[in-house]
This record gives structure tokens, sequence and C-alpha cells, in this order.
């Protein structure tokens, strides 16, 4: 299947990594490595380093980096330190992390992403431990409805999950539209109606949980911020709120240089500022951006120097 993929919000990160010609970056990434080519086009002497956990990512992204000084790993961007120290590395002077999945990941339906076709319940990114028919065969309703309300902001979460184990105990799940009918089928018909897919919430939420995105987030967040050399900026593309709300958080942490609790009337940490915010609000697509790419709808781009 051909990778198709339009970076999103692509001027805006290269302008936001304000890219040195003979630095060391990283992308954490790559996808079909569109984001990472224009990186890498922008290099003399420098080098990047692009790491994907999706080996089909890494197969589409090696075809894009061909002949530029890239480097691809595969592996989860939360193993950056070691990857990049694998190859000798213990400073990069700029980071960029395009969260979600790509979309070759959804249109290619034998992943499971997608509620629209009909394929095996997967949604692994790295294709490999459990897949989201495991999850949704063996999870509790409590837990079910947790990762649906926590992870998908779905109102029927405790709903939806009744009829998932309701309807495992009869079969278990094997397949997207399994799922999507079960999920259609426990919300009131009249909101039925209404939302044209209903199922978007839950599979979202199962998504995140299968690939433990939010721990997977924070831990690279820090992994990635602490190898950075000083004046080096990370650059991250969000797709939804709890993505979104993580990062301006960890940011705003970073870029605070008191950590004395607030009921101190004065500060006694001393503490420094570990970072410069360089966005203060998120950067969002351009009206012309949204025409041509659906996937920047959602897209909110976030960018710290480090000091
Ligand atoms: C939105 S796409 C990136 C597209 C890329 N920027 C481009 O322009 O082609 C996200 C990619 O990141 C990968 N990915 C998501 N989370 C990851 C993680 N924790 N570690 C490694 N790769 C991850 C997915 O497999 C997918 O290929």
């Amino acid at each position: 299947m051909e990778f198709s993929h339009i970076p999103v919000l692509l001027n805006e990160c290269l302008e936001g990594l304000a890219i040195d010609p003979t630095g060391t970056y990283l992308d954490g990434t790559a996808g079909g490595g569109g984001h990472s080519s224009e990186i890498a086009k922008r290099l003399t002497t420098g080098r990047l380093v692009s790491l994907d956990q999706d080996p089909d990512a890494i197969e589409a992204a090696g075809k894009a980096l061909q002949g530029l000084p890239a480097t691809l790993v595969k592996t989860n961007f939360c193993n950056a330190r070691s990857a990049l120290q694998g190859l000798g590395i213990y400073q990069i002077n700029g980071a960029l992390l395009d969260l979600g999945v790509s979309s070759h990941q959804l249109d290619d339906a034998s992943r499971g992403f997608s509620y629209r076709a009909d394929a095996p319940l997967d949604m692994r990114m790295s294709q490999s431990g459990p897949t989201a028919a495991d999850l949704v065969n063996t999870a509790s309703r409590e837990e079910l409805a947790r990762i649906l309300r926590e992870y998908g902001e779905e109102p029927y979460a405790w709903a939806i999950a009744g009829k998932i184990v309701q309807r495992r105990e009869q079969e278990p799940f094997a397949t997207t539209l399994q799922l999507a009918d079960t999920i259609a089928s426990a919300l009131p018909p009249a909101v039925r109606r209404k939302d044209k897919n209903p199922s978007r919430r839950s599979f979202q939420a199962l998504r995140i949980a299968v690939n433990s995105e939010l721990d997977v987030l924070s831990q690279g967040m820090e992994e990635i911020f602490d190898m950075l050399a000083p004046g080096g900026r990370f650059a991250i593309i969000t797709f939804h709120s709890l993505e979104d709300r993580l990062v301006k958080n960890k940011f705003r942490q970073w870029a605070t240089a008191c950590t004395c609790p607030p009921e101190y009337p004065v500060c006694v940490c001393g503490g420094k500022a570990k970072g410069t915010l360089i966005t203060r609000k998120p950067i969002e697509a351009t009206a012309e951006e949204l025409e041509y790419n659906r996937r920047s709808r959602s897209a909110k781009l976030r960018v710290i120097e480090k000091n």
C-alpha cells in the first residue's frame, strides 16, 4: 500500500525548530518521513535520527530519507535516550513529535484503527503486544468504562462497557465492525441519529489504551528534553485535548522557575526555569492548510526552548 501522509503544520514546525544545518536532530515519529525529510534536507554537516515503532512506517520513511543525512531506528520514542546513545549521540539540538496515527495507519483497514471498514480489531502501532480485541475481550466493565471515559471523554462509557461485556459472553470480539455495532447499540436512539460517528470517541479511547499513548508521551517528553542542548528546541504536535493538556502542563512546568507550593509567601527553592516557551498559545493550521489537509483540523503545535 502506498504511504500517503501530508505533513501537518510543516512550515510552522521547521520555523519552530530554528534548524542549525550543523546540528543533531531527533524526529520521534517518523511516519511517512514527511517532516523528517524536510528537516534532513536543511542539514549540511548535521544529522537526523528518526524513530517510529511501526515497521511499515520505518519502511516508508526509509524511502523518503534516501540520500539524506538521516538514520532510522524502529523503537518507541519513550526509548529515545537509549536509541540516541546507541548511535553515540549524547546531546541533540532539536526534537519533533507529531503524535498519534498516520493517515496510512488509518487508511490501511487491516490495521484495525478505523470504525469505517471491517478488519481485525488490532490498533497496535508497533504491531506487537496485546491488541484492542484482547483488551475488549478481557477487561472488566469498570476498566472499560474508565478507558472510554478518560481517554475518549465518552458520556455513555458505562452503558457501552456494559454492552461490550454482555456481547463478548456470547462470542469474543474479533473485528472493528462488531465493536462499532455494539457501541452504537448502547446509545440512546436520538444520540445515534444525531452523532454521525458514534464510535469515534470509543475507538480513540481504545487506541490510546492499547498503545499506552499518554504514559509513553509523559516518559518520552522527559527523556527527550533531557537530551536537548541549551538553546535546543522541542516541538510537539498534538491531535486531542488529553495530549495537548499533558504537553501544555509539562512545558509550563519546565518554563516555571519557582517550584515552591503556592501557599509559601516567598520563594525558598531558588529554582531556575529549565526552558522558555516559544509558543504561549498553540499554533493551529491556517485556513489554506485546512483546505488540503483534513488531518490538520485538530492539530496544535507547541514549542519550547531549553535554557
Ligand atoms: C502522525 S504520524 C507522523 C507523520 C510524520 N510526521 C510524517 O510527516 O510523515 C505518527 C507516527 O508516529 C508513530 N508513533 C506514534 N507514537 C509513537 C511512539 N510512542 N513511538 C514511536 N513512534 C510512534 C506512529 O507509528 C506513526 O507512524
